[in-house]
């Protein structure tokens, strides 16, 4: 049994205007109207992929994951059930928030949100960008990749999603910082069932809202030099500027999205053949640019 993919973000906001703006105005998806006034992105054929309800705090508040089947779904309850964590059931209301048949939800060691379906539902509507955007590279792939905090639990959770959820290990990377007294940050990465070089990657620090940066891909670099520009025009910071990732090869920048939470925009990222892989362990994150405004913050 293997996580096959990264299906959906979850978030609360404060800022449900801020949300959709960035949301049409900079990544270019299309807002699908929620039934409770959530703000949902849809960026391909699914019902949407990030989803952002009203709350008292911007926070990620769930992982979407999903699962090959009903018997994987199955299986990996029992299992989860089984090792003693505690599982949410989701209910009817739920599922429809987040259009999938059913799901179950429990945390990770670090305290993060993690949710399984193997069905989504409303999937088949064309993509037709409000910013001219040709289209993500999603598919069989899911949505892009999620970077999450696992401060003093990162051995932990990184052995919990290998062992128990069937990820790989891609990556173990290593930054000394030009900082006195600020230990390294590491990041590892993996992936799931797919081609993609990591869904999923946890970051060695705390965040306050729950996540580090979501990446989404584009599908060359023209489009990713476009909404570089929509970046501009919106007024907005970067994170980091533009530059291409080592280990991912991916050609991306990374903006300053609603309070705070940071997202990349790249294409051009590996795919690969996990039977001819062996995972790396890397001490440079870059080839060239992604200098990071707030490097205590991280990648
Ligand atoms: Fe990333």
């Amino acid at each position: 049994m293997k996580v096959s993919r990264l299906g959906y973000l979850s978030f609360t906001s404060v800022d449900l205007p801020g949300w959709r703006r960035f949301g049409t105005g900079v990544i270019g998806a299309m807002d699908v109207p929620g039934t409770e006034g959530d703000v949902r992105l849809k960026i391909d054929e699914h019902p949407f992929r990030i989803r952002v309800e009203a709350g008292d705090a911007d926070r990620l508040s769930g992982i979407g994951w999903e699962l090959a089947s009903r018997a994987d779904h199955d299986a990996l309850y029992e299992r989860l059930n089984g090792l003693g964590l505690k599982l949410r059931d989701g209910d009817a209301a739920g599922a429809a928030k987040r259009c999938v048949a059913d799901y179950f939800a429990t945390e990770d060691p670090a305290g993060n949100i993690i949710e399984f379906y193997c069905e989504r539902t409303g999937c088949g509507d064309p993509f037709r960008s409000p910013a001219g955007v040709r289209g993500f590279v999603t598919g069989e792939m899911g949505l892009g990749h999620v970077v999450v905090p696992a401060a003093g639990a990162l051995e932990e959770t990184h052995d919990f999603y290998r062992s128990v959820l069937g990820f790989g290990a891609s990556d173990d990377l290593t930054i000394a910082l030009p900082i006195e007294g600020v230990p390294p940050m590491r990041v590892l990465f993996m992936h799931a069932d797919n081609p993609r070089h990591h869904s999923l990657a946890l970051f060695s620090k705390p965040s306050p809202t729950g996540i580090v940066h979501l990446m989404l891909e584009l599908e060359d670099v023209d489009e990713v030099g476009r909404c570089l520009d929509r970046v501009g025009a919106h007024g907005l910071g970067l994170m980091a500027t533009l530059g291409r990732h080592c280990n991912d090869n991916m050609l991306s920048f990374y903006v300053n999205g609603p309070a705070g939470v940071a997202v990349e925009i790249g294409c051009e990222g590996l795919q690969l053949d996990w039977t001819r892989f062996e995972p790396t362990v890397s001490s440079v994150a870059d080839h060239w640019g992604h200098a990071y405004r707030q490097l205590a913050d991280g990648p």
